[in-house]
């Protein structure tokens, strides 16, 4: 892997930040806490910039995409910022016409259907058609206070697959997993090349200086554990294979307690635990050579602050002050959300825990 273009004494400086150690499972000075969709419409400050830019266009200009992570992360006071983009982004230079439609989500106009599409499925090149996110993992870098980690992230294969042949959200996924027992051949043809092109993608992050990456198969728990391990798991071993091993690695999905420990074994030094699962439970079940992220539901947020306490506390009393826990919601922030209960709980946590 490339040398970080952030100087080494930069990342020298970060090292003891507790996210990174707690990545590692090292004691802590505190149990760090930072929430998927940190960045997003619930808060004020993103909503004014997208009331002038549409979202694609502010994945694509670097000089937005580091506002509003930096931006996001010194509001919450969090222990990481996570780069602003979307899991998404990596369809468009694989041959995919990619468009976030008004009130819609994602849409894609020319998914897979069929085994011959996938020779419109281009390999990433090396003439880097994403690198408005590797200049936006520089300038978030430069901008960012020096002692706080940045988390890169791209979408893992199932979960872009997903997208890729339904063409957008789905609820039940039948068209993909229909597609993955018809055509298993080329299934794997396609969840391989996704892995490929991920690799190459998220390593481009770190040289341009992540400190650590998340994977985010978000609808992995759509599958029974004989599918994943048939189907999916092979590739996830690719990509976690072809991974820059120098950073830490995140593998997070939702719905996931019957996988726990197939996901453990396609590669990752944290697991994401979403709130379905219990986290003593879920910890248990992983082992002691990983750590955890999470798991409190998204939901709690619109509760009563004494209310999030008492579920943050419930939450810490299941991680039992082991190191290795990073605390999280169990998925991304909602929009509507109160910043300031948000804010509550980074404080909570904060409190509560530093030793
Ligand atoms: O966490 C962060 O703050 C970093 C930014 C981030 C976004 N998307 C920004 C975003 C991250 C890490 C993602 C990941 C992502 N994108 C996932 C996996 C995480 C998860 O929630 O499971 C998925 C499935 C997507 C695909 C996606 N992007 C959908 C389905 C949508 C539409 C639904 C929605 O919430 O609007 C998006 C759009 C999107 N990505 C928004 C943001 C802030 C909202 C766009 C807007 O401003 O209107």
């Amino acid at each position: 892997p490339a040398a970080s273009s952030a100087s080494p004494s930069s990342a020298a400086m970060r090292r003891d930040a507790p996210f990174l150690r707690a990545c590692r499972r090292e004691p802590a000075s505190v149990t760090p806490i930072w929430l998927m969709r940190q960045a997003g419409r619930y808060m004020p400050e993103y909503r004014a910039v997208r009331n002038k830019v549409g979202f694609l266009e502010l994945c694509k200009r670097p000089e937005l995409a580091c506002q509003v992570t930096v931006e996001a992360a010194e509001i919450l006071g969090v222990d990481a910022a996570i780069l602003f983009a979307d899991i998404l982004l990596i369809l468009e230079p694989l041959g995919f016409d990619l468009e976030f439609a008004k009130g819609e989500g994602p849409v894609i106009h020319n998914p897979i259907r069929c085994p011959e599409d996938l020779q419109r499925v281009r390999p990433l090149s090396d003439h880097q058609p994403l690198d408005y996110v590797t200049k936006a993992v520089k300038l978030i870098r430069d901008t960012l206070p020096p002692r706080l980690p940045l988390i890169g992230f791209a979408g893992a294969p199932f979960t872009l697959a997903c997208y890729a042949i339904e063409g957008g959200g789905s609820r039940n996924f039948e068209t993909a997993k229909s597609f993955m027992r018809t055509h298993p051949e080329a299934w794997r043809t396609l969840l391989d090349r996704l892995a490929d092109a991920t690799a190459i993608y998220l390593n481009a992050q770190v040289a341009a200086g992540a400190d650590a990456l998340q994977l985010f198969d978000s609808w992995v728990g759509s599958l029974s554990p004989s599918d994943y391990v048939e189907s999916v798991q092979p590739a996830m071993r690719r990509l976690f294979a072809s991974l820059d091993a120098t950073v830490p690695r995140i593998h997070f999905g939702t719905d996931t307690a019957m996988l726990l420990t197939h996901q453990r074994d396609a590669g990752g030094e944290v697991i994401g635990l979403d709130h379905r699962v219990p986290l003593d439970w879920g910890w248990e079940r992983l082992g002691d050579q990983v750590a955890v992220q999470g798991n409190l539901d998204p939901t709690c947020l619109f509760a009563p602050i004494p209310e999030i306490r008492r579920q943050a506390d419930r939450i810490l009393a299941e991680a039992g002050g082991r190191p290795g826990h990073i605390f999280n919601l169990g998925h991304g922030i909602l929009p509507g959300t109160p910043v300031d209960h948000v804010k509550a709980l980074v404080d909570y946590v904060h409190e509560r825990t530093s030793r």
